[in-house]
């Protein structure tokens, strides 16, 4: 199978690389600055894998456009729409909305970017999978902290997008979900989340190779479970 990766280069997205190439699938590893991605370009791979490095900003049409132009011909079977970034965490008060913008720049819009250029791509291929990476904090059931507000916001609009995305998308069965990863130990994480990065790939993967059409739309966590909105 032949999969996108998004933010490639570190924390779950590389992990997921390192997963998907130990078990011998074609991985696109798209990344802003592929040169500087060393863990990534020094992942092993086994007989059938393959990793391809290429630059990809998701928060720039024209990086995205360029992206999708270069990859081999041939059908995408998964696109995992994992980068994302966590924006400022401010108070109410002090909240700097051109970060929020940023925020939402990266982490709603550029899941749309990359679905829409990888589209044609999609139709082409087996798996017809398009897994974007929201958090439990987008869900609005859940938020009894507060805080985060680009964070949140913009990973909302993800849930939304993916459900949209869903319905425009299953005549051609195409699935899109939204999943948590969990708490995740990442330079985003930080060193007390309590989940190693493997495992909250592990249990990623294990959750899309078993996506059916009627899971479309739904927000899911790593171990398996629905999430409420
Ligand atoms: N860690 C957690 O506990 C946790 C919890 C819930 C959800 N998540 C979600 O999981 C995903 C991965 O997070 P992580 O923990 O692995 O974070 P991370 O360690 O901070 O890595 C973020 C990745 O996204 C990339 N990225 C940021 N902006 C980008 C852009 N404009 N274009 C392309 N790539 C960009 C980064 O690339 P650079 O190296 O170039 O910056 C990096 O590869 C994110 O969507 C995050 O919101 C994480």
């Amino acid at each position: 199978m032949r999969y996108v990766v998004t933010g490639a280069n570190r924390g779950i997205g590389l992990e997921l690389c390192r997963q998907l190439l130990a078990r011998g699938e074609v991985v696109e590893a798209a990344c802003r600055d592929p040169q500087r991605a060393l863990e990534l370009r020094a992942l092993p791979t086994r007989p059938g894998a393959d990793l391809r490095l290429h630059a990809c900003d998701v928060s720039s049409d024209a990086s995205v456009a360029a992206f999708a132009a270069g990859l081999a011909e041939g059908g995408i079977d998964v696109l995992l729409n994992n980068a994302g970034v966590l924006g400022k965490m401010e108070s109410l008060e002090e909240l700097d909305l051109d970060d929020v913008k940023r925020t939402f720049d990266v982490n709603a819009l550029g899941a749309i970017r990359m679905t829409r250029a990888l589209l044609p791509r999609l139709r082409q291929g087996r798996g017809r999978k398009v897994v974007h990476v929201s958090t439990k904090m987008a869900s609005i059931a859940d938020n009894t902290s507060g805080g985060a507000f680009g964070y949140r916001m913009a990973k909302v609009a993800l849930n939304m997008a993916s459900r949209s995305m869903a319905l425009a998308l299953r005549g051609e069965r195409i699935v899109s979900v939204v999943v948590n990863p969990g708490w995740v130990q990442t330079d985003m994480g930080g060193p007390g989340a309590p989940t190693p990065a493997s495992e909250s790939a592990r249990g990623l993967l294990a959750l899309v190779d078993r996506l059916k059409l009627e899971d479309s739309g739904e927000f899911w966590d790593y171990r398996g479970d629905r999430i409420e909105w």
